[in-house]
């Protein structure tokens, strides 16, 4: 099958050529784009390090050879132990290919993810666990942290470690793999407990870090081909770092962006129309969120500065919140994402009368390309400013493509900012405190 480019649609409204070459230019993102590109060469020693993890083979090896050796369990459900970077990207990826509703399609492993501390969420997955237990059959913890001290997770992981150790008093050790920082607190412990190990590389940031052994292992043993993930994310990358800026769509969405925010756009909703890709959208809120909401800019001033992320879908939230996108204040630009060929299609009878005729004969990506059309030709009649983005078809290469892009344009959009796309400071405050509060 020839591989198209996802970005070949890539089309933005209200906003000139050559505004965009100035943009750029006055913020010498070339040199940023530059500096990038040559960073990926030092491997996992630069703050770009995640842009390697797609050129990792050793990476791919070990990810395939404990995923062998645990698949020798047999077992049915995976669940994974995580939050934030932890777990968006690697749910984002799942719920794209193989589908929201997969869980309920029977697959051979399937995966739950033990996020925060909601005793109703985490009881349902104990009660997974038992019924399978029941059933003679063998469950899996993917424990994913890179600090190894988040509270829901080591709560989560405790609760869910216990159930194990009463199941395989002596086995319980096979049935954990533990994904953190080497030399975390959380790695100790997995050596004296002879869990299974994979690291996090120091510096790839959690919401970066969805091509590391962080997602790929999760996703492999629920049967995403991970080589296809890591394609797709090189092919983002040999587009995205493109000098052309006119031809690059991560540097061309940042400056979309960019542009607007001066111009007190300060929201920016991603507009999915694929149910599918709601965890996309989710994990794109941590990304653009804990990337780009900063105190301190980079020279050290304080700015508390940031564009808010949203999450649409279509066309569910076109009969919510459309109004508002269209009639209410100018301060939001949209990133329309859609998909060319759907997993499936359903077409409307012909032969019978109907309410709308119209319908008639017509598919649900007929009907629903239809709605995508409608809504540009509205929010371009309110003025309202958007950039479009177009999915060839779920699957692994093109789902890492528009993630790896995402990661880039939130790297680009950091410089263009003058603010850290990498670090939390707010965030870590927020778990100094809660650690001080449990510790009372
Ligand atoms: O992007 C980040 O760094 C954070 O959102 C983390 O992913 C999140 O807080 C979870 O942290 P950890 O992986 O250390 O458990």
């Amino acid at each position: 099958m020839k591989q198209q480019l996802l970005f070949n649609h890539l089309t933005i409204s209200q906003i000139s050529e050559r505004k965009i070459k100035k943009h750029a230019s006055d913020h010498s993102l070339s040199d940023t784009i530059k500096i990038i590109e040559s960073s990926i060469k030092n491997q996992y020693e630069s703050p770009y390090a995640s842009l390697y993890c797609s050129f990792d083979k050793n990476l791919i090896k070990t990810v395939k050879n404990l995923v062998e050796i645990k698949k020798k369990l047999q077992p049915t459900v995976l669940i994974v132990v995580g939050i934030g970077g932890s777990s968006l990207g690697t749910k984002a990826i799942q719920e794209a290919v193989l589908g929201r509703y997969y869980n309920a399609s029977n697959p051979p492993i399937k995966i739950y993810f033990a996020q925060t501390v909601d005793a109703d969420k985490t009881a349902t997955i104990i009660h997974v666990m038992r019924s399978e237990f029941i059933k003679h059959n063998a469950v899996l913890i993917a424990v994913v942290t890179k600090s190894g001290t988040t509270t829901e997770t080591i709560a989560n992981f405790q609760v869910l470690l216990h159930l194990l150790k009463t199941e395989y008093p002596e086995t319980y050790h096979e049935h954990v793999v533990v994904i953190t920082d080497e030399g975390s607190v959380l790695w100790k412990l997995s050596e004296q407990e002879k869990f299974s190990l994979l690291k996090i590389p120091k510096l790839v940031g959690g919401r970066y870090s969805v091509f590391s052994a962080v997602g790929l292992f999760p996703l492999a043993m629920i049967g995403i081909n991970i080589e296809k993930l890591h394609e797709g994310a090189q092919k983002a990358l040999s587009t995205c770092l493109q000098k052309n800026i006119l031809k690059n769509p991560a540097a061309l969405s940042a400056l979309f962006q960019h542009i607007h925010y001066k111009n007190n756009y300060t929201i920016s909703d991603l507009f999915l129309f694929s149910l599918d890709l709601e965890g996309v959208g989710q994990w794109y809120r941590q990304l653009m969120g804990e990337s780009i909401g900063k105190e301190i800019d980079v020279h050290g001033k304080r700015i508390m500065a940031g564009i808010t992320p949203t999450v649409s879908l279509g066309s569910i939230d076109l009969h919510s919140v459309a109004q508002l996108y269209l009639g209410g204040p100018h301060d939001k630009i949209t990133t329309f994402v859609t998909v060319h060929k759907t997993k499936t299609d359903i077409i409307l009878p012909d032969n019978e009368p109907s309410l709308l005729p119209y319908l008639s004969g017509k598919s649900f990506s007929t009907i629903m390309n239809a709605i995508v059309d409608g809504t540009k030709a509205a929010y371009l009649k309110h003025n309202r400013p958007f950039c479009s983005l177009e999915l060839p078809e779920k699957n692994e290469y093109y789902v890492a493509q528009l993630m790896q892009m995402k990661m880039l344009e939130m790297m680009y959009l950091g410089h263009l900012m003058e603010v850290n796309p990498f670090d939390q400071p707010n965030v870590e405050l927020y778990k100094t405190e809660t650690h001080r509060i449990l510790s009372k």
